[in-house]
């Protein structure tokens, strides 16, 4: 299908090189006939990746802190400004845990950082609806589309302060899509992504094996960020206008399998 996404305007978040989700999300908005603004935090910029990315999909580079307020306000002001009117589609593609990268123990998790993974990881989703929402900045029958992990539904060990971080998240979708739904009929919707290896994803202990244990586990194995980027298209398309308030695994199957043959014949005697 082509043009699934002519004429819509957006901003995409968390593109830091090519084997971020979101580089992969923006390479298919763009050939699927959408403008948008690429954001991600300053700091990112300095990598200078982004800059290939924006040339490709002739777009322009906003940098905004999702934690800071008065970065975000500029973010949606200077987008709507850029694309010439409301905003048709944001994807959230932020992740971040100090403790993780630290490898700090769950059992010992230091606050301030803790505090941080959830300001960074979660927070912003809301920080970024609520700027939006001041402004006025999403046109009606929008779509907001977070990324996330089902570690917000099951313990997994390594996953430490950011299975709380993306507990928050679904709720903030599920809370902030009601009240956006009612508002404007904006949709707001998380993807509970595979395994994927991206820097984010690498920096998760033991990420390998558990990417290999995802996959043996999934009937169609992990879902590949390209697929990812492929379903968060038609979550910003019209093809999708009455899907709200959704947590939506996209993940092969792993989400509802308790064991496939091969797991298990990895155990047989
Ligand atoms: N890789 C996986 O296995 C996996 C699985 C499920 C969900 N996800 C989620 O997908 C999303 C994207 O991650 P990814 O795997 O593409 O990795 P990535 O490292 O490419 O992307 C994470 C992005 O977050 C940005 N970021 C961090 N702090 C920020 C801040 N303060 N302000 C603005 N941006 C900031 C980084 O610069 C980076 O671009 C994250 O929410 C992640 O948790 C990843």
């Amino acid at each position: 299908m082509n043009d699934l996404l002519k004429g819509k305007r957006g901003i995409i978040s968390g593109a830091l090189d090519s084997s971020s989700i979101a580089w992969k999300v923006a390479e298919r908005a763009h050939a699927q006939g959408a403008k948008f603004v690429l954001t991600n935090a300053p700091i990112a910029m300095r990598m200078g990746e982004i800059k290939k990315l924006a040339e490709a999909c002739g777009s322009e580079i906003v940098p905004a802190d999702a934690t800071s307020m008065d970065e975000l306000s500029n973010l949606f002001t200077k987008s709507q400004e850029v694309l010439g009117g409301k905003i048709d589609f944001v994807l959230h593609s932020i992740g971040m845990s100090p403790n993780v990268r630290k490898n700090i123990p769950y059992s010992e998790l230091n606050y301030d950082f803790y505090a941080k993974s959830l300001d960074v990881s979660a927070m912003s989703l809301h920080k970024m609806m609520s700027v939006a929402w001041k402004q006025d900045a999403l046109s009606a029958g929008g779509s907001v589309v977070a990324l996330s992990y089902i570690a917000a539904q099951r313990a997994y060990p390594f996953y430490n302060d950011m299975a709380e971080a993306k507990a928050m998240l679904e709720s903030i979708v599920r809370s902030f899509g009601y009240h956006y739904g009612k508002k404007n009929k904006v949709r707001v919707n998380s993807v509970s992504q595979s395994p994927t290896r991206t820097t984010a994803g690498s920096g998760i202990k033991g990420f390998d094996d558990f990417f290999n244990f995802a996959d043996t586990l999934s009937p169609l194995g992990n879902a590949s960020a390209e697929s990812c980027a492929d379903y968060c298209i038609t979550m910003f398309s019209d093809l999708t206008r009455m899907v709200t308030m959704q947590n939506l695994y996209h993940d092969g199957g792993y989400s509802t399998t308790g064991v496939s043959m091969e797991a298990m014949a990895k155990f047989s005697a």
